[in-house]
């Protein structure tokens, strides 16, 4: 969303980052990291990597500078400029990756650079493809996990159950395809999380139809639909 940065934009986000590599306190790996993170209301945040004696401690320049800017009441990102101490430039740990998924859209601008004047610029997209989306993730797999020791509890499985379950596992398949495409588009806001709600609703009422569709519904029909309520979080 809104404009990519200008090559003057570039320039000054980067200079921002070298001077935060400054002051990088990396006196154990000596891997000094700048990082400048760009608001879109045009304020620029500097973080450099702090490391600690005991060394799980460390924190990370992009963190940093994340961090500096949300506790001063900004989270609304356009880019970041990172530069190491090394000869390539160095791409965000995935803990900073993470951290960076929580308040950048897909279109978010990483720019990765050096000393020599190279620049690489990616999307966060292309940084994080596949983001974690809590919530709305759980799929076929899931569902199977819960449903196969119901179905397995005794030797047998009726032509009924078999039916109930093919038929979930298809309406899941299709569930997990369109949430694949919410991902991919980097669309996981509200609105599709409320489409997942529904479609998850849909899933479970089907369900219910396949199952009495014979009219008597089964101990371990029950059992199934139960597991798929819970699993769905669908209020019965
Ligand atoms: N480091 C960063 O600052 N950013 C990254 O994305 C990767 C690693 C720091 C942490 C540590 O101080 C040093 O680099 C070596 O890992």
């Amino acid at each position: 969303m809104g404009d990519k940065l200008s090559p003057e934009q570039i320039d000054a986000l980067i200079t921002a980052a070298v001077d935060a590599r400054s002051r990088a306190y990396a006196v154990y790996s000596n891997f000094k990291v700048g990082a400048a993170l760009l608001t879109r209301e045009g304020k620029v945040y500097q973080g450099c990597n702090i490391e600690n004696i005991s060394f799980t401690p460390t924190v990370c320049a992009e963190r940093v500078a994340m961090f500096k800017a949300i506790s001063d009441g900004n989270m609304n990102f356009q880019a970041v400029a990172i530069i190491s101490s090394d000869a390539t430039p160095t791409p965000p740990c995935g803990v900073c990756r993470q951290v960076m998924s929580e308040f950048v859209d897909d279109d978010f601008e990483v720019i990765l650079t050096n000393d020599a004047g190279r620049i690489l610029p990616f999307s966060f997209r292309e940084v994080l493809p596949m983001r974690f989306v809590p919530q709305s993730t759980i799929g076929k797999q899931d569902v199977w996990e819960v449903i196969r020791p119901i179905i397995q509890q005794d030797d047998k499985i009726s032509e009924d159950e078999s039916k109930l379950v093919q038929h979930i596992l298809r309406d899941m398949e299709t569930l997990e395809h369109q949430i694949t495409i919410f991902i991919n588009d980097g669309k996981i806001g509200e609105e599709e999380r409320e489409r997942v709600r529904e479609f998850r609703q849909r899933v479970y009422r089907s369900a219910v139809d396949v199952a009495h569709a014979d009219l008597t519904i089964s101990d371990e029909e029950q059992a199934i639909l139960q597991k798929l309520a819970e699993l769905l979080e669908i209020d019965q």
